[in-house]
Order: C-alpha cells, then sequence, then structure tokens
C-alpha cells in the first residue's frame, strides 16, 4: 500500500556472483543508498552476504525490481512490483498483473561475453531471441504462472486493471488482447487521463523498463476463450512480412472453462486485425501520447540543459556505447561514498574521481537533457530517482536535435520514468532535481548498459552529507573485489 515502508532482504545465495537489487521506478527520497545501484550507491552484496533495503513506497503504481548488477536480470532476477492505491482514482473489479520478456538461447554472461569481444562484433553482436513475450502472470488470487504459457482465469463481464511491465533485456514488445479494447490509466506511476488505445489497432507497446496499467472489460459471454497476443518489435522490424492475419483457437483452449484468456504457443501471430504493415509503420510508441490526471505543468524556465549525443564506438575492437564520445565503466569506489567531496576540480576533471559521464545537478534547479540518437539501435532510457517529462520524441530517423523541437510541447506533458529514444533521432526530457542522490541515467538495453551507455546524475552533493558513510577499508576492499569487470576502457 502506497506509505507503507518495504523492507527487502537480500541473502545472496547466487554462489559466485556478487548482486544488488534495484527498485525501478521508486524515487527513494532521502534514501539514495538503497537505490541498489553497483558502484554508485553501494557495493555489490558478496556471495554469502545479506543485505537489507529499506525504503517507503511512496507512490501507488506499477514498479519493478531487478538485479542492477551486469547480465543478471536478463537470466530471470526481477519481478513485479505494485504498489496499490487505497483510494484509486479509476473503477476496476478486480487486477493482475502481466510481464513481458525476451528470452534466448544462451545465457546472459554468454550473450555479454560475446558482445563484448571482437569475435562478437565481427557477428554484429545482435542477439537472436529464441522467444518472447509474455513471461509471467501475478494475481492477488492465488500462485502466479510463468513461462509462456499461461491461462488467465477472468470473469466475463468484469473489469480488470492489468498491469504490464516490460522487463525485457533487449526489444521492445507489443501487446494485444483480442476482442477486448484497452484503456490507459497510469504509465510508469504517473495516472493518466483514461485513454483508449488507438494505435495499430488496439495495441500496447512497451520500451524495456516502461509499465503501463489499462482497463479492460471482459466480454460478457460466457461461451468463448479469448487469445492474448504479444510480438517482440525484432520480430516486427526483422521478422516475417507473411504474419498470418488470423490467430489460431489457442492450445490451451478449454471448452470446460468458459471465461479464461489464453496464451498460445504461436502466439506470436497477431489478432486478425492487426496486419504486418500496420505494425511496421506505426509510430512504434503511444508512450507520449498520455496527460497526467494530476495536470503538472511544464517544467519551466529551464536552468540547466544537457545535450547527450549517443554514439557507438569500437574500442580496442570491442563494441561500446558512448554519450558525448566518453563510455561509461563503473568506478571502484561507490560514487555517493564521496559525492559530498565533489568540488570545482572533480567538474573539471572527474575521470581522476573515477567518474565517467557524471553530471552534477544544482538543488531544486529545472532540468533539460536533450538526448541526440546517432546511433541505428533504439535507446530504451531510464531515470532513477526521478520521472520525467517528456516533451518531443520524433520518429525513427527524425533527425537530429537541431536547436527546436518538432512538436508542439504539451503545457501537461507525459511523465515517466523511462522513454523510448528512436534510432537517429531525439528526445528532449525535463525534471527538477529536487531529490539529492546519485542517480543513474541510462539505457535499459543490458547488453548496451554493459557497454557503457550510461551516466550519473550527482545531485545537489552538498546536501549529501548525510547519507553518506564512511565505508571502511575493508568494505572497499569487497567492492574492488566484486568489480564486474567490463571490456574496453573507459574512453
Ligand atoms: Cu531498471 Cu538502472 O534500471
Amino acid at each position: 500500500m502506497a506509505g507503507d515502508t518495504l523492507i527487502v532482504n537480500v541473502c545472496n545465495n547466487l554462489g559466485n556472483q556478487s548482486t544488488t537489487i534495484h527498485w525501478h521506478g521508486i524515487f527513494q527520497n532521502g534514501t539514495n543508498s538503497m537505490d541498489g545501484t553497483t558502484g554508485v550507491t553501494q557495493c555489490a552484496i558478496a556471495p554469502g552476504r545479506t543485505q537489507r533495503y529499506e525504503f517507503i513506497a511512496d507512490r501507488p503504481g506499477t514498479y519493478w525490481y531487478h538485479s542492477h548488477v551486469g547480465g543478471q536480470f536478463p537470466d530471470g532476477l526481477w519481478g513485479p512490483l505494485n504498489i496499490h492505491d487505497p483510494n484509486p482514482p479509476f473503477k476496476y473489479d478486480d487486477e493482475f498483473t502481466i510481464a513481458l520478456a525476451d528470452w534466448y538461447d544462451e545465457s546472459s554472461p554468454e550473450l555479454v561475453h560475446k558482445y563484448q569481444s571482437p569475435e562478437g562484433l565481427a557477428l554484429d553482436g545482435t542477439p537472436k531471441p529464441s522467444g518472447g513475450a509474455v513471461y509471467g502472470y501475478w494475481s492477488p488470487h492465488g500462485p502466479p504462472q510463468l513461462g509462456k504459457n499461461l491461462s488467465i482465469p477472468v470473469v466475463p463481464g468484469k473489469t480488470y486493471m492489468i498491469r504490464l511491465i516490460c522487463a525485457a533485456s533487449y526489444p521492445g514488445i507489443a501487446w494485444d488482447m483480442n476482442g477486448h479494447a484497452q484503456t490507459t490509466v497510469e504509465v510508469d506511476g504517473t495516472y493518466v487521463k483514461p485513454q483508449f488505445i488507438k494505435k495499430g489497432g488496439v495495441l500496447v507497446r512497451l520500451a524495456p523498463g516502461q509499465r503501463q496499467a489499462v482497463l479492460v472489460t471482459m466480454d460478457a459471454d460466457p461461451s468463448k476463450n479469448w487469445p492474448i497476443w504479444s510480438i517482440l518489435d525484432l520480430n516486427i522490424l526483422f521478422g516475417n512480412k507473411n504474419i498470418p492475419k488470423a490467430v489460431p483457437i489457442a492450445e490451451h483452449y478449454n471448452p470446460n472453462v468458459t471465461s479464461w484468456l489464453v496464451y498460445n504457443k504461436s502466439a506470436e501471430l497477431p489478432p486478425a486485425h492487426v496486419y504486418y504493415e500496420d505494425l511496421l509503420n506505426d509510430d512504434f510508441y503511444d508512450d507520449l501520447d498520455y496527460v497526467p490526471l494530476d495536470g503538472m505543468p511544464l517544467l519551466e524556465p529551464v536552468d540547466h540543459q544537457i545535450i547527450f549525443n549517443v554514439t557507438a564506438k569500437n574500442i580496442s575492437s570491442i563494441s561500446r556505447f558512448a554519450i558525448n564520445n566518453s563510455s561509461y565503466v563503473g568506478s571502484d569506489v561507490p560514487a555517493l561514498y564521496t559525492a559530498n567531496t565533489i568540488d570545482q576540480k572533480y567538474v573539471a576533471n572527474p575521470l581522476v574521481y573515477g567518474q565517467v559521464n557524471p553530471i552534477i545537478l544544482k538543488h531544486n534547479e529545472v532540468v533539460e537533457i536533450i538526448i541526440n540518437n546517432k546511433d541505428s539501435n533504439l535507446h530504451p532510457w531510464h531515470l532513477h530517482g526521478h520521472n520525467f517529462q517528456v516533451l518531443d520524441r520524433p520518429n525513427p530517423y527524425g533527425g537530429v536535435y537541431n536547436g527546436t523541437y518538432n512538436r508542439t510541447v504539451s503545457r501537461v506533458p507525459v511523465r515517466r520514468d523511462s522513454v523510448m529514444l528512436q534510432d537517429y533521432s531525439y528526445a528532449v526530457l525535463r525534471f527538477r532535481a529536487d531529490n539529492p542522490g546519485v542517480w543513474m541515467f541510462h539505457c535499459h538495453i543490458e547488453l548496451h548498459v554493459n557497454s557503457g551507455l550510461m551516466s550519473t546524475f550527482i545531485e545537489a552533493p552538498e546536501r549529501l552529507v548525510a547519507h553518506n558513510k564512511k565505508p571502511t577499508q575493508a568494505t572497499l576492499d569487497l567492492c574492488k573485489d566484486y568489480k564486474i569487470p567490463i571490456a574496453g576502457n573507459a574512453v
């Protein structure tokens, strides 16, 4: 429930790997050290050790948690985190949670290794998912169902709030419920004016890290099953152009139970009303179309503008990504431990302090970030400790930022914590720096994180004194021992 204090003891029984857990979307106001970011807010939890995370579940909404140590979450170290509202602003009878994810024949460390080796570069490194995309179902009424073949019990005629989470590690994912209209009411923890989904038919499309809650009234006819359907963006972009136009009867069709939504094995086939060309030509993401229910106006004027030029870069034959030419590597000492020592020397030469791509923010300033994507990949960006207003995000190949926005900026822009940046395009984001701490800002594609597509915002460092714990030498040694090895060099 919103306002609750959440306490989670994470015992690392992974044997030979260190870990941390990040609570994706939780602001951690006043609890920066609970954000779970390795090398930024903490040392990783060594094998055999336990860490207690304690923080306030401050806003109702749909969130998730995942490991923030290289390559662990794609192999399954994640789960949903729903914060309930004692007085939700919408009426519904019941709710359930659906996670969309991708999976691969190789384990994540293998993929990371391949991606970060000259061999991987030669192979173009792009992982080929062996599957996707509905991966889990959680309901308040029984045990979860994990894996591809789900049967979701629903009561005909009832309205459900369905919380969708995109836990994919590489592509975005589309979702549809054949024959059922979906109305969006929440995006990334922000309530929005109820909005009927219309793009590409009735599809929801989520970028890695994004969440969206939709209201759906189940068909009143108890004599029918309904297929649910989902597809990876990669399969739309590079997939079979002859996707059949109709879905066969779901394999798990159960004539005795008349009120199930069914995910079928051949569910990468779209519903009858969705056509491949529609999918391909669709604007892909409708995540800017929503209006926050609280009507929070556009933040202005801008006090601090930051421009990030994103490029792909080969360093010593290793495929890396760079922001303004620097590719992130983690530091030995978590930035939070030293942030209060930041001074002008640091600002002038952050590398001396082991920091790559740090941005220092003043308390309460309005920050505008323009991410210029000079790369052919899509990059879903996620900010820790905040959500941001999205002012503009042109279509793929929309061109780099040249000083003006394309779109008429809405006076009440959507606020989210994750947004898809399209290929050869840009995104304009704003937020107020009202949460002192050291916060990661990164692409949520796990392979790209491991390839350096990351920066840190060091917000109001002078206010961090209270958070800073003086680490003992033993702690710092542990940090070193369990530092995640990253191929390539910093710059
Ligand atoms: Cu969901 Cu820094 O991540």
